[in-house]
């Protein structure tokens, strides 16, 4: 099973005292970076263990794991919120806690948790916020972050008057309230509905052509499927897996090729059994599974076993496995299976 690990080892090697020094990367590409990030919470439990990423500038990296796997634990080191125990992370270059005031503005975080100002207005919240990072008020930026997520309607409104999912479309709006160059989404759509959703991801997407890097955690795997660039899995607090998202589909997933047989058949001929294909119940379907990619001729070999068996096929299908279907063995593999 091939796991990608030293791109990551490549662009951490790439930065040089003299650009830490200076606060900039050698590679200008990364955006955010993690080194041997550990994090023991004050209950003595280890949430993250020896973590390197590195987060290219502009991508949109799908962090999967299950609950409690140290994805949010992640982000919210890397955002300043909860303190890591060891290692180094660095945004933009920056060190986050040396250099957290540059390192802040940069980024924009759409929490898990639901977390609003009861009493203030929609607009307030979001005047507020993006004057805590030092930005010049700029009410047009502002009105058209609020259509784009349809609560212009809404600005002066309470933050209790408002739904759940509007409450949740404000924490999107806050997030990117003082224009960061790099935006966390930690499950924003858990529990929205259809329309926010699709809200959402056309705003990611405009979002990404202008250059914005997105980092987003989710349950929903086929929105990673979907979305990402690149795909990082977390198991346990340690980092299984790291790797371009068409890449790991195309060599951890699977394709079925199901062929229907006019005529039902009694036994499977001996040619089909040792090329692995199978007979299902009735007769009537024979499946072959293959990796996408480790397949040299197989197809092939069955389809002339196929003829020369004298079979007649009435119809052809195949299926390919789902991020999710590939998710669920990861992360379903023992501890040390992933190596
Ligand atoms: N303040 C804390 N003190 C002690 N343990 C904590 C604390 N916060 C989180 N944890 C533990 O750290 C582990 C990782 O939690 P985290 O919230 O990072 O998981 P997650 O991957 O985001 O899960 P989910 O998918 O449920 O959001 C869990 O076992 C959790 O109980
Ligand atoms: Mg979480």
């Amino acid at each position: 099973m091939r796991r990608e690990c030293s791109p990551v080892r490549r662009e951490r090697d790439a930065i040089s005292d003299a650009d830490e020094a200076a606060g900039t990367t050698a590679s200008a590409a990364v955006a955010v970076e993690v080194r041997g990030l550990n994090k023991r919470y004050q209950s003595g439990f280890t949430a993250l263990r020896d973590i390197n990423l590195s987060i290219r500038r502009g991508e949109i990296f799908g962090l999967l794991g299950p609950n409690g796997a140290g994805k949010t634990t992640l982000i919210n080191i890397i955002c300043g919120i909860v303190t890591l125990s060891g290692g180094q992370v660095r945004v933009a270059g920056y060190d986050i806690q040396r250099d957290y005031r540059e390192t802040r503005r940069r980024i924009g975080l759409v929490p898990q948790e639901l977390t609003n100002e009861a009493f203030e207005t929609v607009w307030t919240t979001l005047t507020y916020s993006r004057g805590l990072f030092g930005k010049a008020p700029d009410a047009d930026y502002l009105e058209g972050l609020l259509k784009d997520l349809s609560l212009w309607e809404k600005r002066h409104s309470q933050m209790m008057q408002l739904s759940g999912g509007m409450k949740r479309r404000v924490l999107i709006a806050k997030a990117l309230s003082h224009e960061p160059d790099i935006l966390f989404l930690d499950e924003p759509t858990a529990g929205v509905d259809v329309d926010l959703r699709r809200d959402m991801w056309n705003l990611v997407r405009g979002l990404r052509r202008r250059g914005v890097t997105i980092i987003l955690t989710t349950h929903y795997i086929e929105e990673a499927e979907e979305m990402a660039d690149r795909i990082g899995v977390i198991r346990d607090g340690e980092l299984i897996l790291v790797q371009d998202k068409r890449e790991l589909m195309r060599s951890l997933g699977s394709k079925i090729v199901t062929l229907e047989l006019v005529r039902p058949l009694g036994q499977l001929p001996e040619a089909l059994a040792r090329l692995g294909v199978q007979c299902e119940p009735g007769g009537r379907e024979l499946r072959y599974h293959f990796t996408a990619d480790g397949d040299a001729g197989g197809v092939d070999a069955v389809l002339r076993a196929v003829q020369q068996s004298g079979l007649t096929v009435h119809d052809v299908h195949t299926r390919e496995s789902s991020l999710e279907q590939i998710f669920v063995r990861l992360v379903g593999e023992q501890p040390g299976d992933a190596q």
